[in-house]
C-alpha cells in the first residue's frame, strides 16, 4: 500500500517536500564538535576567503585528521535527525578526503589516480560507523545526507532553490564548478514535490480524468527538471570535472584505487567496499521509470543489478517509498496496463510525453558522460564503479522500448495525435544511439566523434 508520506525526520517524501529535506540542513555542527567543524572549514583545496586549504598541500589534511577527538560517546547520545544528518555528512567528507587525498595529489602530478589510503583512522571510523548505523546507512559518502540533498544552504534565505542561490555546507575543491555541479542536483529536485504528487495521484486515480490530471503533473514536473538539468553545461564547466571527481569515488568497483577495500579501524577487522557518491542515487529517474513502466523494460544485466544495489544506498524512507510505489504499479496495476484497459487515448499520449522527458533526461545525461568524463579521462570507471560507455546507453534502450509499446496502443488522429511525425522523431533517437554504440565499441575511439553525432541528428543537449 502506498502511503501519503515517508519520513525519517530529516527527509519526508510527500507532495510538500518531494525528495528535499524537510527544512534547510544544519550548516554547522553543534558546539561539541568544534574541532571537526574547523577541519571541515579548513579542508577545501580553495577556501571561502580564497586562501589554500588543507587538501591543497600533500599530507596536510591527513595530519590534521589525526588530531581530531574521537567523538564516539557524544555521537551515541544524539537523537535529533538534523544533527545526525550533519554528523554523517561531516564524517563522510573527512573519510573520503582522508583516503583519497593521495589519489588527488597523484592525479595533479601524473594525470592518473594512483592509490588511496586504505585505513580510516579510529577517531573517524568509530563515530562515523555509529552515526551511519543510526541512520541505517553504509559509512561512506552518499548522495542524500552527504554530498548533495543534505548539503545545501540558501545564500539569500528568502530566495529559491535555483543553484545560483545555493551554497555547499561541506566541500572538497571549494571551486565554483564543484558547487554548480552538485547544487544543480538540489535545484532539479525543487520540482520533486509535483513529481511525487503526480505519481501518487496516478496510483490512486479512480477514473480517466484523475489519471490524466496526474499524468500531466508528472510530465510538467519532468519538463521543468529537464530545463534545469540542461543548465549543467554552464553551472559546471566540463573541463573542470576532474578538480573534484576523485573525492567522490567509491571503493566498490574501483579496485585500481582502493585494492580490496577500506579498513575501518576499531570497527571491523576485515576491509569493506562501499559504492561511491553518484547521481544514480537520485530518485527522480527511478520514480519516473516506475510510474511510466520503463522499469519493466530494464535489461536483465549487471547494470540493472547495480541500479537495484543502489537502492540500499538511499535513506530507509526513500527505499520504502520506491518499494511501495513499485508494488502499487505492477502487473495490471501498472500505468500502461491501466491506460490500455480503459483505452484512454489522451492518457497514452500524456504518457508518451512523460517518456519523451525521460528520454531527454537520459540522452542529455549521456552527453554529460561523453563530455565531463569520456573527453576528460581515459579511466573507464565511474564514481559509482560502473563501466560507463556500455552501461549508461543501456537505460536509454529501455526508454525506447517503452515508447514503442505505448506507441502501439495509440491511435493515429485521436486527440490530434500525428503518429507519422512521432515515428520520424523516434527513429532519429534510435539512429543516434546505434551510431554512438558502434563508435564506442572500438577500444581507441575518439569521444568527440560520439559527441558530434548529437548535433548531427538534432538531439544536442547543450
Ligand atoms: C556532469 C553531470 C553528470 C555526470 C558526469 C554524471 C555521470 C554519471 C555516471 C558516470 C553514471 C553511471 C553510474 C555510476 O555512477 O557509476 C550516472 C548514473 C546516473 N546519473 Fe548521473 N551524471 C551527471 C549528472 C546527473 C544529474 C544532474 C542527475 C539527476 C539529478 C543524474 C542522475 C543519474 C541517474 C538516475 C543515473 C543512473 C543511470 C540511469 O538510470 O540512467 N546524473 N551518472
Amino acid at each position: 500500500m502506498l502511503k501519503s508520506k515517508y519520513s525519517d525526520g530529516f527527509f519526508s517524501i510527500d507532495k510538500e517536500n518531494g525528495f528535499l529535506p524537510l527544512a534547510e540542513p544544519l550548516r554547522q555542527l553543534p558546539e561539541a564538535y568544534t574541532d571537526l567543524q574547523t577541519l571541515i572549514d579548513q579542508m577545501p583545496i580553495e577556501r571561502e576567503d580564497g586562501s589554500k586549504g588543507l587538501l591543497h598541500t600533500e599530507g596536510a589534511f591527513e595530519k590534521a585528521v589525526l588530531q581530531i577527538e574521537n567523538h564516539l560517546e557524544q555521537v551515541k547520545s544524539e537523537k535529533d535527525p538534523f544533527v545526525r544528518a550533519a554528523l554523517f555528512r561531516a564524517y563522510s567528507f573527512v573519510c573520503s578526503a582522508y583516503t583519497l587525498a593521495p589519489a588527488h595529489h597523484h592525479f595533479i602530478a601524473n594525470g592518473t589516480y594512483g592509490k588511496a589510503h586504505r585505513t580510516v583512522p579510529k577517531n573517524i571510523a568509530q563515530p562515523f560507523a555509529e552515526v551511519a548505523d543510526q541512520l541505517g546507512q553504509f559509512p561512506f559518502l552518499d548522495y542524500h545526507y552527504s554530498y548533495s540533498l543534505g548539503n545545501y544552504y540558501k545564500i539569500n534565505p528568502d530566495g529559491g532553490f535555483n543553484w545560483e542561490n545555493l551554497g555547499m555546507a561541506a566541500k572538497f575543491s571549494g571551486m565554483s564548478d564543484e558547487r554548480g555541479f552538485i547544487m544543480l542536483h538540489v535545484d532539479i529536485n525543487q520540482y520533486s514535490p509535483q513529481l511525487i504528487e503526480g505519481s501518487m495521484g496516478i496510483v490512486h486515480a479512480q477514473d480517466d480524468e484523475e489519471m490524466n490530471h496526474h499524468l500531466e503533473l508528472v510530465g510538467t514536473a519532468l519538463k521543468h527538471m529537464n530545463a534545469r538539468r540542461r543548465l549543467m553545461w554552464e553551472a559546471s564547466r566540463w573541463k573542470h570535472y576532474n578538480d573534484f571527481r576523485v573525492f567522490i569515488m567509491g571503493v566498490k568497483g574501483n579496485t585500481d584505487i582502493f585494492d580490496e577495500g577500506l579498513i575501518y579501524e576499531g570497527v571491523w577487522d576485515e576491509p569493506k567496499a562501499f559504492r561511491g557518491q553518484t547521481g544514480a542515487q537520485d530518485n527522480i529517474i527511478p520514480t519516473a521509470d516506475i510510474i511510466s513502466g520503463v522499469v519493466d523494460f530494464y535489461p536483465e544485466n549487471q547494470l540493472t543489478q547495480y541500479l537495484m544495489d543502489l537502492r540500499q544506498y538511499r535513506p530507509v524512507c526513500v527505499q520504502d517509498f520506491l518499494k511501495d510505489l513499485k508494488e502499487s504499479s505492477t502487473g495490471s496495476a501498472g500505468t500502461i496496463a491501466r491506460l490500455k484497459a480503459s483505452n484512454n487515448q489522451k492518457g497514452l499520449q500524456l504518457l508518451l510525453k512523460i517518456l519523451e522527458e525521460i528520454y531527454l533526461f537520459r540522452n542529455g545525461h549521456w552527453q554529460f558522460v561523453q563530455k565531463y568524463i569520456m573527453s576528460n579521462t581515459a579511466y573507464p570507471k565511474a564514481t559509482g564503479g560502473t563501466p560507463i560507455t556500455s552501461w549508461i546507453p543501456n537505460q536509454i534502450k529501455a526508454v525506447l522500448s517503452a515508447m514503442t509499446t505505448v506507441d502501439q496502443l495509440t491511435e493515429d488522429g485521436a486527440h490530434g495525435f500525428d503518429k507519422k511525425e512521432w515515428k520520424v522523431r523516434f527513429e532519429k533517437k534510435v539512429q543516434l544511439l546505434n551510431k554512438q554504440l558502434e563508435i564506442v565499441q572500438v577500444p581507441s575511439f575518439n569521444p568527440e566523434d560520439v559527441f558530434k553525432l548529437n548535433a548531427a541528428l538534432g538531439l544536442n543537449d547543450a
